[in-house]
């Protein structure tokens, strides 16, 4: 076991580390930056359905759910189409509306959780072309789909989802490119922006990983708190629910993540001097709003972890810490500000003595229901 872990304490950090490789892997070969095409076979053989949809259905559980969030998000920007993200244990169970044009995408790591191959199942009885992103081969959502496309991550064995989430992302990227640039959403210099961008990401995700002794000081310093809430706004609203997903997950610590500016209408309630809130702030993204959202924590003496642009002044000064992630157009900084908070719940469970890659209670993938 020492061995598959490759010098890393734990899976988890080995795969954390490892990100910046599986998010290369995974837009290798598919998209072609000079030629200005993404390849995607499981798109291009139904092109069409993808041109036609009139809207798509996400189903996933757990990490994937939070893929499928940041989906949404990216996916009506670039392709102007509706997009819904539902637990699949919600939908397999509640008569849902599918309609002719829809198309549903099913997310999951292992391909094998009971709940999204259910509702998949129930989708496509109802007719839907079921489009599967799965990063185990062979694994039955991955051959109950009609169509797909692999997350190239490589095997996950921790518990807490890591590679996994920012390589589903990235797939997920790439399809709304394709599709943005199939019905003509999306101009030829735009495209090709966004596609030099991403393959920029696993050089930036590696230097997001340099924030890894950061992260350590402030697990030291907070992980005693009691509570956590995690915010975000918009792209980064996905990325505040799974980092407060990780916390849970391997410290056991209770937290949160809401968006940002929902604070106001219940969990503003829970700030004192002993709630940590961790922040994304990163400077694209609605950062007026965003400041004055960290005022208001601070006049009522919450403790601030910002997650911030490389050079930001104004968080830092109001955080009691914060951590840099490199800039990044909106849209791809999920794939960075997660780096973070994946190693400050990782440091804060290794402090606390849990058992960081088998959570108790958990299990890497839920074959029952
Ligand atoms: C379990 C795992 C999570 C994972 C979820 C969905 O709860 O512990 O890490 O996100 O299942 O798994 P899937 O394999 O479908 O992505």
């Amino acid at each position: 076991e020492q061995i598959e872990k490759g010098g890393y304490e734990h899976f988890m950090l080995k795969e954390i580390y490892e990100q910046p490789q599986a998010i290369r892997d995974t837009f290798r070969g598919r998209m072609r930056v000079k030629e200005g095409i993404i390849k995607m076979a499981g798109v291009d053989d139904h092109i069409d359905k993808f041109i036609n949809a009139k809207r798509l259905v996400i189903l996933a559980c757990g990490t994937s759910w939070h893929a499928g969030l940041v989906a949404e998000y990216i996916i009506e920007e670039l392709v102007r189409i509706p997009v819904e993200v539902e637990y699949a244990s919600e939908f397999r169970y509640r008569n849902p509306v599918i309609e002719k044009g829809d198309i549903v995408i099913a997310i999951s790591q292992s391909g094998e959780t009971a709940d999204t191959m259910a509702a998949m199942k129930l989708a496509k009885e109802q007719g839907a072309f079921v489009f599967g992103v799965c990063n185990v081969v062979g694994s039955s959502i991955s051959r109950e789909a009609h169509a797909g496309a692999y997350t190239h991550a490589g095997p996950e064995i921790g518990v807490a989802s890591t590679k996994a989430f920012t390589t589903q992302i990235t797939v997920l990227t790439l399809l709304g490119l394709k599709i943005a640039k199939a019905k003509g959403k999306i101009s030829t210099s735009d495209f090709h922006m966004h596609l030099e961008e991403l393959n920029l990401v696993p050089q930036k995700v590696e230097e997001a990983l340099q924030s890894n002794e950061q992260a350590k000081k402030i697990a030291e310093v907070y992980k005693d708190a009691a509570n956590f809430l995690y915010l975000g706004r918009g792209f980064n609203f996905p990325v505040a629910l799974e980092g407060a997903l990780k916390l849970k997950e391997i410290s056991y610590i209770h937290a949160e993540g809401y968006p940002a500016a929902e604070m106001k209408h219940g969990p503003i309630a829970l700030i004192d001097e002993q709630m940590p809130v961790v922040v994304i702030a990163t400077r694209r993204g609605h950062y007026d709003k965003i400041v004055s959202n960290i005022q208001e924590i601070k006049s009522r003496k919450g403790k601030i972890i910002g997650i911030v642009t490389k050079g930001d002044v104004t968080v830092r000064d109001l955080a009691d810490y914060v951590i840099e992630v490199p800039e990044i157009m909106d849209s791809m900084s999920p794939l960075l500000t997660t780096i973070p908070l994946q190693l400050l719940s990782y440091h804060i469970a290794v402090m606390l003595g849990k058992n960081v890659d088998q959570p108790r209670n958990l299990a890497k993938s839920v074959t029952v229901e």
